[in-house]
């Protein structure tokens, strides 16, 4: 698995100081909110894991899973919903927990869908931002790290649903996916 890395990008405790500082950031924010993370499957489990447990408030955790890249590298535009929430969103301050905002595809879908359900707030919180890459506006409340157009593997994001479990985030090497 290692050998497939061309290098890393954040490392662990680089990761673990961020997160504690969004959960200590979050924590001031939500004082007094009624608090729902909503994790998005299956690449923001690393992330949610460690987020839900840096933040020092009650809190309830929903979990939905989508899907826009199938096998491929590229997003093809299409979400498709695979499993969806448990809990009814009224009265509830959602924050959406999600590993990588990249083209904005499945962020911009996932919202207008919740916020339809009329919660009283919903934001986003994304560990990493891709912006060269995106092609419908979306605005997140929280960002972990800024990162340049690389393939990014590692800490819950897959290539052909391997690397998740890498405890960094790490850079693809090329030739993995185009042999
Ligand atoms: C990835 C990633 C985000 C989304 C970002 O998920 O985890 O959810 O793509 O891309 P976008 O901004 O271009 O929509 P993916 O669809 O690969 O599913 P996964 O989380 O199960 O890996
Ligand atoms: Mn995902
Ligand atoms: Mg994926």
């Amino acid at each position: 698995m290692k050998d497939d890395v061309l290098k890393t990008l954040i490392g662990e405790e680089e990761l673990k100081e961020r997160v504690r500082e969004l959960g200590e950031q979050i924590t001031r924010d939500y004082q007094g909110k009624n608090l729902l993370l909503v994790s998005v499957l299956k690449g923001s489990i690393a992330f949610m894991a460690d987020l839900m447990r840096a933040i020092d408030l009650p809190l309830s955790i929903d979990f939905m899973a989508v899907s826009s890249y199938g096998a491929g590298v590229k997003t093809s535009g299409v979400v498709k919903i695979i499993k969806d929430l448990d809990i009814d969103l009224k009265g509830y301050d959602l924050l959406i927990v999600e590993d990588i905002l990249d083209s904005g595809m499945t962020l911009s879908y996932i919202m207008e869908m919740l916020e339809a359900r009329e919660p009283s707030s919903v934001k986003i919180c994304t560990l990493l931002d891709k912006p060269e890459r995106r092609q419908v506006s979306v605005a997140p409340a929280y960002v972990g790290f800024t990162v340049p157009d690389e393939f990014v593997i590692g800490y819950g994001l897959d290539y052909d649903e391997k690397y998740r479990n890498l405890p960094y985030i790490g850079v693809l090497k090329p030739e993995v996916y185009t042999k």
